[in-house]
């Protein structure tokens, strides 16, 4: 039977599409592979855009997503889609200074939507992609953001994925230092990611029964980590596991950066493992070595956790295009997944708690945070405790 172009049209799927901005995080191909699936289970046919926000602009670069070639990619790191934290739409926000999106872009992407009959974006990313998210949203274009990274700074959602597997990384190194450090008896660095917030390193600190754990939330001293080694020296204990975040200030107050890029990029935090160990040793005369993590901590493939995360973020996220809810971010509150509003989820970063439930648990164990517990204060006026974290209280027990 012919097909005239209109009922052409109506039989044709309704298409979405899907991008993963920012940095890479285990956890990105499960969401693809599960937008997906549930998507063209519900009837859609989803197009990927390449290397984030760049793959909407001229020439466009698109891939249609099928069960085909997203078949075997839950496991895998990275992602299938590539990425850039450093394109055309830079946009960040937090510590670092906030720009927006140029209107030619924001006209860019309305023409390529609108070619390629795309009817709803689904936005992967961290603060700086969610924001160009919400930038394309108050141009009016149909958005939902899928929240991401290994740093798990975004409010609004407990947890986001990758952090998970970049804790576990952190922790097997950690575990792996233990045993060189044991019998050395040295003193050992660990330098983890995160940017301005401390969740890796005192989450992978907890896990690997690091000794001192060093956050940007906390003022430290140099004082405060030297006792803790001399403490532990007169328990028979020679030796020191720490934990830096990259993120953590100097006791001056200064971050330690690799990179101060032109206007709107981001700084590049790292080095201040090195800046401890050289203090250290010029104090006590112990023998320091230090490990960055880096990027080993953000590739390889997601723990199981983040797996089931990513995929019930991406059900959510069909179904929110589906229900044509744009301009909302998904979260995990515990037990539920639900909905924010992304204005809202991007406007504050998530960061430790100074008093939370995992600094208190790591000062019962007599880990050091580095600063005088009884004297000092948290150090982090400014830090506000996050929506829907999870704390600890104390149920009865009925026989
Ligand atoms: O935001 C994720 C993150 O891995 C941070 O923890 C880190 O500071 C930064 O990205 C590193 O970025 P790049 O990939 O540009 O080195």
């Amino acid at each position: 039977m012919f097909l005239g172009r209109l009922e052409f049209r109506e039989r044709k799927k309704r298409r979405i599409g899907i991008l993963t901005a920012g940095g890479d995080a285990p956890g990105l191909n499960a969401v693809i592979r599960g937008v997906v699936k549930s998507a063209t289970l519900a009837g859609y046919e989803v197009i990927g855009f390449c290397r984030g926000y760049e793959g909407l602009l001229a020439p466009v670069e698109y891939k249609i997503l099928d069960y085909r070639n997203t078949s075997g990619i839950l496991s895998q790191g990275g992602t299938i889609l590539g990425t850039t934290n450093k394109g055309r739409f830079q946009c960040t926000i937090g510590e670092d200074q906030r720009v927006g999106v140029a209107p030619e872009l924001l006209q860019q992407v309305k023409k390529t939507l609108s070619e390629l009959d795309v009817e709803g974006l689904i936005c992967v990313g961290g603060d700086g992609s969610l924001t160009v998210a919400q930038r394309l949203f108050e141009a009016g274009i149909p958005v939902v953001g899928v929240p991401k990274t290994i740093d798990n700074d975004l409010s609004s959602t407990v947890f986001t994925f990758g952090f998970d597997s970049a804790v576990a990384s952190a922790t097997d190194a950690l575990d792996r230092l233990h045993t060189t450090a044991a019998s050395h008896g040295r003193v050992m660095i660990l330098e983890v990611m995160g940017r301005h917030a401390g969740w890796i390193a005192l989450h992978a600190g907890i896990a690997g029964g690091g000794d001192v754990i060093l956050i940007p939330e906390i003022t430290w001293s140099y004082e405060g980590i030297c006792r803790q080694i001399t403490a532990r020296d007169s328990m028979g204990k020679n030796f020191t596991l720490i934990v830096v975040a990259e993120g953590a200030q100097l006791p001056e107050g200064d971050h330690v950066v690799q990179e101060v890029p032109p206007l709107g990029g981001q700084v590049r935090l790292g080095g201040i493992g090195h800046r401890l160990a050289a203090e250290i040793e010029r104090r006590l005369d112990r023998e320091c070595r230090v490990v960055v993590l880096g990027h080993l901590q953000r590739g390889g493939g997601p723990t199981a956790f983040d797996r089931v995360l990513a995929t019930q973020f991406a059900v959510h996220a069909v179904q929110l295009l589906s229900d044509k809810k744009y301009g909302q971010m998904i979260a995990y509150r515990p037990p539920h997944i639900e909905s924010v509003r992304l204005e809202d989820a991007i406007s504050k970063l998530s960061r430790v708690n100074p008093h939370g439930p995992e600094v208190r648990s790591a000062r019962a164990l007599g880990i050091s945070l580095g600063d005088d517990p009884v004297s000092s204060g948290c150090g982090a006026p400014d830090c506000e405790s996050i929506p829907g974290s999870i704390s600890m209280v104390s149920v009865p027990v009925f026989a």
